[in-house]
């Protein structure tokens, strides 16, 4: 098969479209015929050199796929070959063929195209699972960082879908625009004085959940706007991993900080994940009530292309690689 192999950690320039063996499933996996590939913002890290793939896992990039099960290991009787699947990868979905855990595969939202499909499972698992641990309630307001993101544009519809007020920053007004499109209540420039404008908002009460992709950068100022008994989610570290944390605002406010990472998580939560953005998202897309984001479709041949773009800033929504 060929798949994008990365020569040495670097630029995209490191990418190149090369023949490489198919992987054969072992028990419990499934072998899956790539039709289309996610682009993440963890895969530029990776191909950087500052996000090595979990112990056991492919050193290929590509967290999430969709495609057709061409064979399965033994033991597995869900899926069946030539059905079609989505899937959350721990790595090697930039290639024609890739390895999945037969517990991670779910069959695709009726009415969404195979290609579409191959960037809907990183999201969608990252939001519903964080959501989750937060215990974020309808009745609640959610501030959404990077709206325009992979991450927080599908953050933002199934906020808004499950009844929550959504405020969201991003740093375009096309972007801006792109949210309030999704559903977002409140867009804020994050170029402004956010946290002002979101204690504003909410009439100096602050947000109840905060999603947040930037880090330590961020950190003084979430706190600033979190709600009494509110949750600040961090997924991200765009703007840096070490922060000074000041405990007593945290506790005036008894407030909650949950950090997680979706590709470490042990097999068992990674399964109960994928059953639930099958289970509990798929019908959201199903019934209209979330589309997918907007796509820029990529030949997977030129992933340095995508790589580029998504370096750019350029993109909104998410960037799919097309087998
Ligand atoms: N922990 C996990 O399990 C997990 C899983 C998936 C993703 N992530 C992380 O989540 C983040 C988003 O991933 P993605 O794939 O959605 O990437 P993406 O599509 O590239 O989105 C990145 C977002 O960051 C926003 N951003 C950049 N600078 C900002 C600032 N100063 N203030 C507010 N927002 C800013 C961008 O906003 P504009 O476009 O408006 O500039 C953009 O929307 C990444 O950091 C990624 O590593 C974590």
């Amino acid at each position: 098969m060929r798949a994008i192999v990365v020569s040495s950690p670097g630029g995209p320039e490191q990418m190149t479209w090369t023949e490489v063996p198919t992987p054969e499933p072992g028990p419990g996996e499934v072998l899956i015929r790539v039709a289309a590939a996610g682009v993440n913002r963890a895969d530029l890290l990776q191909r950087q050199g500052h996000y090595p793939p979990p112990p056991g896992a492919s050193d290929i990039l590509g967290l999430e796929c969709s495609g057709v099960v061409e064979s399965v290991g033994p033991g597995v009787t869900i899926p069946t070959p030539g059905g079609p699947v989505v899937a959350l990868l721990p790595g090697g979905g930039y290639a024609e063929y890739v390895l999945a855990a037969a517990t991670c595969c779910v069959t695709p939202p009726a009415g969404v195209d195979l290609v579409t499909a191959g960037g809907l499972m990183e999201a969608a698992a990252t939001v519903v699972s964080n959501f989750d641990t937060a215990r974020l309630d309808p009745s609640e307001t959610v501030l959404i960082h990077g709206g325009a993101g992979g991450v927080g544009s599908f953050a933002i519809q199934y906020a808004h879908a499950l009844g929550c007020r959504v405020l969201a920053t991003a740093g375009t007004p096309d972007k801006r625009d792109y949210c309030r499109g999704l559903g977002a209540d409140v867009v804020l420039d994050y170029h402004d004085a956010w946290w002002d404008e979101v204690r504003a908002a909410t009439d100096g009460r602050g947000a109840d959940v905060i999603l947040d992709v930037l880090g330590a950068g961020a950190l003084e100022h979430n706190l600033n706007c979190l709600a009494p008994d509110g949750r600040l989610i961090i997924i991200g570290t765009q703007k840096g991993n070490r922060g000074t944390l000041d405990i007593g605002r945290l506790l005036a406010r008894r407030g909650t900080i949950i950090a997680t990472g979706l590709r470490g998580r042990p097999p068992a939560q990674k399964a109960a994940i994928c059953h639930a953005v099958a289970t509990r998202l798929w019908p959201l897309y199903e019934g209209g009530d979330i589309t997918p984001p907007a796509t820029t479709l990529i030949p997977l041949a030129d992933a340095a292309r995508a790589h580029e773009l998504l370096e750019s800033g350029a993109s909104h929504g998410k960037i799919v690689l097309v087998a």
